[in-house]
């Protein structure tokens, strides 16, 4: 608990400990900016928004992350490089928890994906949501 205080800061808040994670499975925080999953994926950790930006989906809710590859056309994936992407459980779309983006094209609209850090034995959030370029584009917080 003590090492929980001393990392958490103004920038970054607690997500939980490393041991309460499992490869591939959203753990949903409370965040300033929302509900946000935070999932460890092949030995990195990666924070999106729980709220899909079609209908408000949530987003890490009853899925996991799994590694395709964005197609040039809307509801055509295929698996090639391995972009890890999360699928949302409502109708089906997919981002990338890296960047954000749409599979598939379907829409221009990105999830916010957030800085991850672990100290010690404990995982931490970034506060402020991590620029991918077209800003503009990016989810507004409710
Ligand atoms: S609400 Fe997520 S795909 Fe429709």
């Amino acid at each position: 608990m003590e090492l929980k205080r001393a990392a958490e800061s103004e920038a970054f808040i607690f997500a939980g400990p490393v041991a309460a994670f499992t490869d591939n499975e959203f753990i949903v925080i409370d965040h300033p900016s929302g509900s946000v999953g935070v999932v460890r994926f092949e030995g990195d950790y990666y924070a999106v928004s729980n709220r899909c930006p079609h209908m408000g989906g949530p987003l890490c809710v009853g899925g996991g992350v799994k590694l395709t590859t964005c197609s040039s056309k809307p509801f055509e994936y295929e698996t090639l490089e391995g972009v890890p992407l999360v699928r949302c459980p409502w109708h089906r779309w997919e981002y990338s928890i890296v960047d954000g983006t749409n599979a598939g094209n379907v829409t221009k609209t990105k999830i916010r994906t957030y800085p991850v850090k672990v100290e010690g034995e404990n995982v931490y959030v970034g506060r402020s949501a991590i620029r991918h370029g077209r800003p503009e584009t990016q989810e507004v917080a409710p």
